[in-house]
């Protein structure tokens, strides 16, 4: 069984879905920790209601930036998880967190990446009148939302005039992909080769996994 830690800083509904894949037996692991770099959100109490370890590491705690990165740096080393899933974790990861655990920490994004890296891609979306959007799984680099990329879920975007209807249907494209990729990932069905290609052992053959979703 293989040992999660999730890192969060909201709502937590992608921490949710993770949580109840396992306690099914569908992903085989466990979540050891859920990391917040904030206190009293919404993702910590879905944790403790699992009886899930919590620990918050808030920026405001620290001298600077770099001994926050290096405090959460400290933790992930301590905890020594064979996975890390940031889950609406809102904080770019340094270059030497990136670099130290490359390969085993991944991030889910609510955009066809490369489009939309960052902050209010719903809005965007419907601001440049985008045919489609979607949700993008992939390995993480130092740089913001970018990594190689594992699997992404397209939706069409319809008449989605407001920007919570769209966030409402990619959350729940979220919660099918993520737990998905996860399961498959302890299942060692997915893995990185030496030139940052994705690997995965389905009956896929496009490198990574791209599905449309009529949600
Ligand atoms: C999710 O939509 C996730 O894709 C996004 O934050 C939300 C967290 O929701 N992540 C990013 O934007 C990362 N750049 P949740 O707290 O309900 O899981």
């Amino acid at each position: 069984m293989k040992k999660i830690v999730v890192l969060i800083s909201g709502n937590g509904s992608n921490l949710q879905a993770i949580i109840d894949n396992c306690n099914s037996g569908n992903i085989n692991g466990e979540i050891a920790c859920v990391i917040s770099n904030k206190e009293d959100v919404y993702g910590i109490e879905r944790a403790k209601a699992s009886k899930i370890k919590t620990k918050i590491i808030n920026e405001d705690a620290f001298q600077s930036r770099a001994h926050f990165d290096e405090g959460l740096f400290n933790l992930l080393l301590d905890i020594n998880a064979d996975l890390i899933v940031l889950a609406g974790f809102m904080k770019i990861l340094d270059e030497k967190t990136a670099n130290y655990f490359f390969g085993k920490i991944i991030n889910i994004h609510p955009s066809l990446l490369p489009k939309y890296p960052g902050l209010n891609t719903h809005k965007k979306v419907i601001e440049n009148k985008e045919k489609y959007h979607g949700v993008s799984v992939h390995y993480v680099s130092s740089q913001l939302d970018a990594g190689p990329l594992i699997a992404q879920g397209q939706i069409k975007v319809n008449k989605d005039k407001n920007t919570e209807n769209l966030k409402e249907r990619i959350h729940k494209v979220e919660h099918i992909i993520y737990p998905e990729v996860i399961k498959l990932i302890c299942d060692n069905k997915i893995y990185l080769n030496l030139d940052k290609t994705v690997n995965l052992y389905t009956n896929d053959t496009k490198g990574f996994m791209h599905n449309s979703y009529e949600i």
